[in-house]
């Protein structure tokens, strides 16, 4: 328990909404795992913490954690996460809390409300959307720190210079490379013409790689100019969970820097890759750390 409290308070964003529970749940774990060696830092840590802040959607009683990984069947998985919202969505619809969900329950387009299903279908795709995706990128983030030892070193020194490690990561190793589109008319790119009605594949990953935007843009750099890039993607279906994401990373990376003392790559095992079309990270991290 002392330990906890004292982590609280070198915590830098102590008590940020939501993300205490990513917190408390990373403090929690590594008291579990207070051992020096952590064979797969992936599964141990990284998942859990963004998939307890988009578990938990504003207004849900804590505690009531639904979804996550570990559903084999994807009726069932479905049908448990309806059976998490229901209580919720039916709560706000006599009594709006100002929150996500009453937006949700009492928006209205041309004077009519949203489906059930609509609402389902959306709440379905936001609590997964914010788990796969942050974990991923936390991992890469880590790796990208832990094998540059000059650039670790100031980030633990400086932790100003978090949110550029964040930020050149996902410039970098974006965890979702592709977003897929329809053409609306008849158009070309780079010479190739699309017609109406085409399926379009929009590597947004190799797009934050432009060599007519960044230099050695396969390079981590921690000093790199900042820059839009399009981890994110852009126009009216923008990541919409893009600033929570850059707000869990910043929470997580702080989080583990001041709780895993002399975090390193172990050395006995194999090098971690950056590996994955659809989802991209690093499939494990194995570390090492020192004794509390
Ligand atoms: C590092 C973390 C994340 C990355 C790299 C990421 C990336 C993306 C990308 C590339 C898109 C597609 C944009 C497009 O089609 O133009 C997207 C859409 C979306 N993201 Fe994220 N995302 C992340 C985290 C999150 C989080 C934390 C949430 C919410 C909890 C979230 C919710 C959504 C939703 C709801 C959409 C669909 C938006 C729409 O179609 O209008 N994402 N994300």
């Amino acid at each position: 328990m002392k330990l906890v409290e004292t982590a609280r308070r070198k915590n830098p964003n102590p008590g940020v909404g939501v993300f205490r529970t990513a917190d408390d749940r990373c403090i929690s774990l590594i008291l579990l795992q207070s051992d020096r060696y952590w064979d797969d830092f992936a599964a141990r840590l990284e998942r859990p913490i963004p998939a307890a802040p988009s578990c938990e959607p504003p207004g849900s009683q804590r505690g009531r954690r639904g979804g996550g990984r570990g559903h084999g069947d994807r009726d069932a998985a479905s049908q448990a996460m309806r059976d998490y919202l229901e209580p919720l969505v039916e709560a706000r619809r006599t009594e709006p809390a100002g929150d996500l969900l009453s937006e949700l329950v009492h928006a209205e387009i041309d004077g009519a409300r949203l489906a059930d299903e609509k609402i389902y279908g959306f709440l379905r795709l936001l609590l997964p959307a914010g788990a796969e995706t942050t974990y991923r990128a936390f991992g890469s983030c880590l790796l990208a720190l832990l094998e540059r030892p000059e650039a670790m070193a100031r980030v633990l020194a400086d932790r100003s210079l978090v949110p550029a490690a964040v930020e050149e990561t996902l410039r970098w190793e974006t965890s979702v490379t592709m977003v897929a589109r329809v053409a609306a008319t008849d158009t070309e790119i780079g010479g190739c013409p699309v017609p109406a009605g085409s399926s379009v594949s929009v590597i947004n990953g190799s797009a934050s790689r432009d060599e007519a935007r960044w230099a050695d843009p396969g390079e981590w750099d921690l000093d790199r100019e900042p820059q839009q890039h399009m981890a994110f993607g852009t126009g009216p279906h923008q990541c919409l969970g893009m600033h929570l994401a850059r707000m869990e990373l910043e929470v997580g990376i702080n989080a583990v820097l001041d709780r895993l003392p002399n975090l390193r790559l172990d050395p006995d095992a194999e090098t971690p890759v950056i590996s994955g079309y659809a989802f991209r990270g690093p499939a494990t991290l194995p570390v090492r750390f020192d004794p509390f």
